[in-house]
């Protein structure tokens, strides 16, 4: 079969490895891809929220297979567009990834289906929403209602600064995405993911992760798109996931399907566990980048099994081979990220690193320019380590990572500091 992956990232890398590993796997392309991808793939340039473009593309190549990455193109429609020509698509539809690309929309799925997550209101102007302040007091999270490049959230410590989020959303800091604000509850608790397999009507849980959203060590620093991660996440333990699966991803699941816009693709359940007991913080409807590295790590080649029953409605039937397996990803970023930062340098080092099921240097931002790696975007690479103990993990991404050769790249050096019980 030949297949089709969209997206450039590292999770994209990570998807086409997993891909490229299964026997049923004939021609791979990824679109655009970057350097990594053009390892084990063909690179195609096109615009992956360009629907028509998209369908042409696979109409003409004959593709089996289309697994879309980040969620752009989902709300674009994209995976409508396919199922429309007749070609099969691991992603939802438009209407399903709503529950990434609206806040409120999620909150109302969840009151429906009784799913637990942060009290709430929602407001489309800056005087009831100030007001609504002054009865929440601080801290308290202000939400861009859209999607808004992950930069939509604030936590605010204090009043001022919730009500400087709220002003700043209505004088369009997040464009349209901000025109709606929801201002929630803040949760307490260790935050975890939880990511489910759905075809429309069978939820299979394939795995568990945590991420590290600050650019510096301790946890310190800016939001970034996350500089590290490791699967399976101690916190959810096999209570916190019977709990979060019944009592959440389950229940909207139905709700889903009932409302006549069922969900098919992966679930990404961002939870927040406290004393046990999991309530929702987001859903994405996709995987996360760098989540995608440490699953895909995990699953190796069986993931394109379950990503075919799942586009296909069979995952009635699918079963996850589990093994008792750890893997950890840090990321490479350019210094200066999640602000202004270089761009343009060769990176060396690479095609001396060991890549196989254990070891493997995933790419995000580079490009092959004249036979070298040149990096090109704010995360780089992805340095991902498989082990039996998640120590072993840790030990043999951080031998890439130190192995890779790139000044004007930054890691951190902590990533799984809780999971492997040592503190910030
Ligand atoms: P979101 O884009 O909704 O995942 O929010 C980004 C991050 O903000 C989450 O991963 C949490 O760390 C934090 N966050 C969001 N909502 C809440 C909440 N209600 N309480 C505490 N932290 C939150
Ligand atoms: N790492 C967070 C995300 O992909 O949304």
């Amino acid at each position: 079969m030949d297949i089709l992956v969209l997206g450039g990232g590292g999770r994209e890398h990570a998807l086409a490895w997993a891909i490229r590993r299964n026997p049923k796997c004939d021609r791979l392309f990824v679109a655009p891809g970057n350097a990594g991808t053009a390892a084990l793939a063909r690179n195609v340039a096109l615009d992956p929220e360009d629907a028509g473009a998209v369908v042409a593309f696979a109409r003409a190549e004959g593709i089996g297979l289309v697994v879309v990455g980040p969620e752009a193109p989902l709300v674009a429609g994209v995976a409508d567009a396919l199922q429309a020509a007749g070609i099969a698509v691991f992603g939802p539809s438009a209407a399903a990834a709503r529950l990434e690309a609206s806040k409120t929309f999620t909150k109302e799925v969840c009151a429906a289906a009784g799913a637990p997550t942060a009290a709430w209101a929602a407001f489309d102007a800056e005087g009831p929403a100030l007001a609504h302040l002054a009865h929440t007091g601080a801290p308290v999270v202000v939400k861009a209602d859209g999607l808004a490049a992950g930069k939509g959230v604030t936590v605010a410590a204090t009043a001022d600064e919730a009500a400087a989020a709220v002003r700043a959303a209505f004088a369009g800091a997040f464009g349209a995405a901000g025109a709606r604000v929801v201002i929630e509850e803040f949760m307490t608790g260790e935050e975890a993911s939880l990511f489910v397999l759905c075809d429309g009507e069978t939820a299979l849980p394939i795995g568990t992760a945590q991420d590290h959203k600050r650019a510096f060590d301790g946890d310190t620093g800016p939001n970034t798109g996350g500089m590290g991660a490791y699967s399976p996440a101690p916190v959810v333990t096999a209570e916190v996931e019977a709990l979060a699966l019944e009592g959440i991803v389950r229940p909207v699941l139905a709700e889903m399907a009932r409302r006549g816009t069922p969900f098919r693709g992966v679930l990404y359940a961002g939870l927040m566990i406290d004393a046990g007991r999991p309530r929702l913080v987001e859903f994405n409807v996709r995987f996360g980048d760098p989540e995608a590295q440490v699953l895909m790590m995990r699953l190796g080649a069986q993931a394109l099994d379950l990503m075919l029953a799942c586009a296909g409605g069979r995952l009635g039937s699918a079963r996850v081979d589990w093994a008792e397996d750890h893997a950890l990803t840090v990321v490479l970023a350019a210094r200066g990220y999640p602000g202004p930062h270089g761009r343009g340098d060769a990176i060396g080092g690479l095609d001396r690193l060991p890549a196989d099921s254990g070891r493997m240097v995933f790419h995000a931002g580079t490009v092959l320019r004249d036979g070298r790696v040149v990096a090109t975007g704010g995360r780089v690479l992805s340095a991902t380590g498989r082990g039996a103990t998640l120590d072993e993990a840790r030990e043999r991404a951080y031998a890439l990572a130190e192995a890779v050769d790139w000044p004007g790249g930054f890691f951190r050096r902590d990533i799984g500091w809780r999971a492997l019980g040592g503190t910030a």
